[in-house]
């Protein structure tokens, strides 16, 4: 699918089937998605460029390569989003974070927006979308509206579990924005949910059912 990558490495594909088990406790599905995140961090700042400088080894003047371009912001979306924070941050450590407070309608599905904290020269950066549901894309959508409202060009999504029509709803309003997934499930039922997914993220992430 275009724009969309599935993140098929075993290690993924082996904790999520964990995480649709709906008799893991909350402190193991916490755990899982952290790992998750860590590994989706690995795939998302894959082709991410590098530029030379020189550095001193104990045996004389190199030059080697780092990541060229300016700090780059995780963006999750809350709660579920929140995740992958750490595990991401492991691997990203000086990368900056940018909070946006969203849920969703359970009867209109729309995205009701109560927060929004970014790092002022968000425009420059490279920002990577974190929530690990992709459904109506309904919160997707109202995220990535208020980031380019802020002047962000360079975006991308990072999510666990996307249904088909999610995706087809976020590229069509964004069709700039490539998809990282580790799976593409069947679809959403009549309210909204993906089947065969895992349920409520954030509900089994923290204990709230
Ligand atoms: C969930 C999930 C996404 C959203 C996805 O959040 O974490 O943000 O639903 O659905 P959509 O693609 O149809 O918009 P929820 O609204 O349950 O909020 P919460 O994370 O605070 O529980
Ligand atoms: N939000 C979730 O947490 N799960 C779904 O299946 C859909 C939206």
């Amino acid at each position: 699918m275009d724009g969309v990558t599935r993140v098929a490495h075993p290690l993924v594909q082996h904790k999520l089937t964990l995480m649709r088990d709906k008799t893991l406790s909350t402190k193991g599905f916490r755990e899982l998605m952290n790992e998750i995140g860590m590994l989706l961090a690995y795939e998302v700042t894959r082709d991410l460029p590098l530029e030379q400088i020189e550095i001193e080894t104990p045996l004389g003047k190199t030059m080697q390569p780092i990541i060229a371009s300016k700090k780059l912001v995780f963006a999750p979306i809350l709660r579920a989003g929140v995740g992958f924070l750490d595990g991401m941050l492991s691997l990203v450590p000086s990368a900056r974070v940018a909070h946006i407070g969203l849920y969703r309608d359970p009867e209109t599905l729309t995205a009701v927006e109560y927060y929004f904290k970014a790092p002022s020269d968000i425009a420059d950066r490279l920002v990577i979308v974190l929530d690990p549901m992709l459904a109506t894309a309904n919160s997707a959508i109202a995220a990535i509206d208020r980031l380019k409202e802020r002047g962000v060009k360079d975006l991308r999504f990072v999510c666990l579990l996307a249904a088909p029509e999610g995706i087809k709803n976020l590229r069509a309003h964004h069709p700039d924005v490539p998809i990282w997934t580790a799976s593409i499930d069947s679809h959403l039922n009549d309210h909204g949910y993906i089947v065969p997914g895992l349920g409520d993220a954030g509900d089994r992430m923290y204990g709230t059912k």
